[in-house]
């Protein structure tokens, strides 16, 4: 055995494919006694215990989880770390919430030290929650996505991230140039883009807060840089909605102030997308671009419905990812976005089955991010990110899992009432970096401060 050389063996469920698009049964991949297989940080195999274990590598002996399920790790397609200081904020939408919490908060992140202490607290939330991959919005200083990164890199998770531009429309303090927030993007782009797991994401905060100017040099940048990302908020909420209106009265809609940019295409990523037309689904579907479905922020900030299954539509089928959206979004675990997706969706009279959500959850997100060749399964070549769910993870849920006869049911119970508490373990890249047993820290890497 070589020392970078590891299995794990338990209940396990991947998927095969998608199961918004062929029936869902045969998307899902279970083994009720798994053995995966990791070397160097990937899969190399994945399959039934009984039929992998003469191929475990001498000296190597799998770490046993016999009453867990798991799982590649969660993916969060939307999510800003600054905001973890004021999640569950009282009492406004999306405009009053912005300028009396969010632009507050945000003004802490010139200080590099605070960056690191809420970077730190945000990456072991994550981590906490199963999640091992986000699309994470920093705040305008180059020095909140140094603060990111940095710690990504210590726990070596696979991040997206990157530095919001605005200029204008927010706070003094908050306000770069079409210029600078262009220098600043392309400086970090050089820095961190491509590092390790790291990948760097060009991010207007939305339409309101950029001039076309600053909106065309995101566009410049997205153009100039191989694979990197691009990250905004699109039609949350009636009233922005309205403003992009008045700010751009000569495009045809809020998605054509990003697509005149240059900003609508594979690896775009739009929050929210509740107020769409059909023409809008239509050209995130003919350019290749992703929605970010945030349940419990869309119903905090009292945004609407988003339309799951108008954006699935197999006629011209969008990419959805499943994100938290803290601190608009009220927790940072994808078990309790699942929860309330399934009544978003309900509300429109469907259902979201438990294999469709944990789709959402993992390759869905994945796909979203055409990252869907190295996350969100558990297969050979993979990254070994994986959660171990834990079925028995609160007093009500080993009460009410006892009552459940099938796997459907068990998932479906684990994302009704399960949250962080439902997460036994999580491993980075065939590491173990959270292991709520662990006796003092439950971190493999302690906190800097
Ligand atoms: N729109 C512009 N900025 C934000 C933000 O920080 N959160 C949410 N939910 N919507 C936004
Ligand atoms: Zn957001």
């Amino acid at each position: 055995m070589t020392s970078n050389q590891k299995a794990l063996r338990g209940r396990a469920i991947s998927f095969s494919g998608n199961p918004f698009e062929r029936p869902p049964a045969e998307c899902l991949v279970h083994h009720e006694d798994a053995l995966i297989l990791v070397e160097d940080g990937r899969i190399t195999a994945f399959g039934p215990y009984a039929d992998l274990a003469a191929t475990l590598p001498p000296g190597v002996e799998p770490v046993h989880y016999p009453d867990a399920i798991l799982t590649a790790g969660f993916i969060d397609t939307h999510v800003h770390y600054p905001q973890l200081e004021m999640i569950g904020a009282y009492g406004a939408q999306l405009l009053e919430w912005l300028e009396t919490y969010t632009f507050v908060t945000e003004q802490r992140f010139a200080d590099r030290a605070h960056a690191d202490r809420v970077a730190g607290h945000f990456l072991r939330e994550l981590l906490r929650a199963g999640t091992t991959t986000a699309m994470v919005y920093c705040t305008v200083h180059p020095q909140s996505v140094e603060a990111f990164f940095a710690e990504s890199e210590r726990f070596n998770t696979r991040m997206i991230a990157g530095k919001v531009l605005m200029d204008r429309h927010a706070p003094p303090a908050l306000l770069d140039t079409a210029q600078r927030g262009y220098d600043e993007s392309k400086a970090l782009i050089a820095r961190w883009h491509g590092r390790g797991r790291q990948h760097y994401c060009v991010t207007p905060r939305f339409a309101p807060t950029s001039t076309e100017a600053q909106l065309d040099a995101a566009g410049a940048l997205l153009r100039e840089h191989d694979a990197v990302f691009m990250q905004t908020h699109l039609c949350e909420n009636l009233a922005e909605v309205a403003w992009v209106r008045e700010l751009f009265p000569e495009r045809s809609s809020y998605l054509d102030t990003y697509d005149h940019a240059g900003l609508v295409g594979q690896r775009s990523m739009f929050g929210h997308a509740i107020h769409m037309h059909e023409a809008d689904f239509h050209r995130c579907h003919e350019a290749g671009a992703a929605l970010a479905f945030c349940p419990t922020s869309n119903l905090f900030l009292g945004s609407g419905l988003f339309q799951l299954f108008d954006a699935m539509d197999p006629a011209r089928p969008v990419r959805v990812g499943l994100g938290t959206d803290v601190g608009g979004g009220t927790s940072l675990s994808q078990l309790q976005s699942l929860n309330e997706a399934y009544k978003v969706v309900a509300m429109s009279g469907r259902k979201l089955d438990a294999v469709r959500a944990f789709y959402l959850a993992t390759l869905g997100g994945a796909r979203a991010l055409y990252l869907d060749d190295r996350l969100g399964r558990l297969a050979p070549g993979y990254d070994a990110d994986i959660a171990v769910l834990d079925p028995k993870g609160t007093p009500l849920l080993d009460f009410r899992t006892r009552h459940c006869d099938t796997l459907e049911e068990l998932l479906f119970v684990l994302m009704t009432l399960g949250d962080d508490r439902a997460v036994r373990a999580t491993y980075v890249a065939g590491e173990c970096v959270y292991d709520r047993s662990r006796a003092g820290d439950p971190f493999r890497y302690p906190a800097r401060v």
